[in-house]
């Protein structure tokens, strides 16, 4: 393909919007849609004060500045895409919500017009066989603030052809990228080695190996990473971070890549990340699987309970004691109003009730051990 004039950007998120500020910013014009109108104002305003901010560090001059927003285009009609010889999609992470973008853009863009996808884990081959133009389908993989980020990952699928594969690249060249080649394989280069470190820091957490500052500084200053894994984890989003893992673990078929509970326990709370500040508040359920091991080495070395009902416990306990538990354990916590904490016990004694409320009142596992010693001599 003769070099691109015009690239279409679909999605005006966090991603497209960079992505399309970045070709701007590179002599290329750009026509960036997006089906949310507060999202396309959104990325409008974003791409302004991006580029604002360039101009006020003198890292852009100010006709630069001007002449990169002249050549962003904000569209809500699709349509618009007709002239684009390159249109790059950014929309949210679903594979059939993509296919479906791909088929409507078959009707609207011209025949020579290659599509790529910046999807983090869905494959190349699958988007490209939805189409009837499978060898013009690629990944070009950007990460994480486009404008500031200096690689692009290049997918090809498996019907990808050469030539489409040679614009990419060259495309991705002008934009200042340095380029990286994958096969379509899940997670392709970066996220199959960067989540399941991810992953493991979340296993390390919830096994109680260290706090989170520990395994952020370790990683910091051990080997030199910028920010710890779960700082990192904070900032790609923990939805993220879980829907690739999960991806990993279908696609490629192994068990080590099996998302770690305290992830999906974290997501299931609605903790996704930064907008959460899960690096600035303390989880209420760290610590608490050490409780948990304690707990089931109380319940299971003394055979004494058999059920534990509770309307006091943290849900975030629960879900810790549960799955702490071996699978055949029924735990069942009572919702009755102003019933305190209650174990239905097959050896009757009130210290197995007194050794959970200290399981409960101390998260710090080293206070409870003194205690626990104590109780522990009253069996
Ligand atoms: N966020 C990251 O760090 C990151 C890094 C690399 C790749 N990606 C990938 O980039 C893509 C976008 O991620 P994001 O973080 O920018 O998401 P985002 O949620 O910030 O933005 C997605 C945008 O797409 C729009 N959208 C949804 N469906 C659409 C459709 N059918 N047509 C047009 N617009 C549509 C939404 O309105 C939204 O504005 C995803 O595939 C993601 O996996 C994300």
């Amino acid at each position: 393909m003769s070099s691109v004039k015009q690239i279409g950007v679909v999605g005006g998120g966090q991603m497209g919007s960079g992505i399309a500020q970045v070709a701007a910013m590179n002599g290329i014009h750009v026509c960036l849609f997006d089906v949310d109108p507060p999202a396309l104002s959104k990325a409008s305003a974003s791409v302004s004060a991006s580029i604002a901010r360039l101009v006020s560090k003198a890292q852009l001059s100010q006709s630069e500045g001007a002449d990169a927003l002249q050549r962003v285009r904000f569209t809500s009609n699709l349509e618009d895409f007709h002239q684009a010889d390159f249109i790059i999609e950014a929309i949210v992470e679903s594979e059939d919500i993509k296919k479906r973008l791909l088929l409507q853009l078959e009707k609207i863009a011209k025949s020579s017009a290659i599509f790529a996808s910046n999807t983090s884990s869905i494959s190349i081959t699958r988007l490209a066989a939805a189409t009837s133009r499978p060898h013009q389908v690629i990944g070009m993989h950007f990460f994480n603030p486009p404008p500031v980020m200096k690689l692009i990952e290049i997918v090809r699928g498996a019907q990808t052809s050469d030539e489409t594969f040679a614009a990419t690249k060259a495309l991705s060249e002008r934009l200042g990228k340095k380029v990286i080649t994958s096969r379509d394989f899940s997670g392709f280069i970066v996220n199959r080695i960067l989540m399941p470190m991810i992953n493991e820091a979340f296993f390390a957490l919830y096994t109680g190996v260290a706090t989170k500052e520990d395994i952020d500084t370790g990683m910091k200053l051990g080997t030199n990473h910028p920010m710890g894994p779960l700082q990192l984890a904070d900032f790609i989003g923990l939805d993220v971070c879980l829907s690739i893992m999960k991806v990993l673990h279908a696609g490629l078929g192994e068990n080590k890549y099996a998302p770690c509970p305290l992830l999906v326990q974290y997501v299931d709370a609605g903790r996704l990340g930064k907008k959460q500040g899960i690096g600035k508040n303390k989880f209420a359920g760290e610590g608490g699987i050490k409780k948990c091991g304690l707990a089931y080495f109380v319940l299971v070395s003394f055979g004494a309970c058999s059920q534990v009902q509770s309307n006091h416990l943290p849900a975030t306990f629960k879900t810790v004691l549960k799955l702490s538990l071996p699978p055949s354990t029924v735990v069942q916590f009572d919702q009755r109003p102003n019933h305190e904490l209650l174990l239905v016990q097959r050896c009757p004694s009130m210290t197995i009730v007194s050794i959970i409320h200290v399981l409960l009142l101390h998260y710090d596992a080293s206070s409870f051990v003194s205690e626990f010693s104590v109780l522990a001599q009253e069996f």
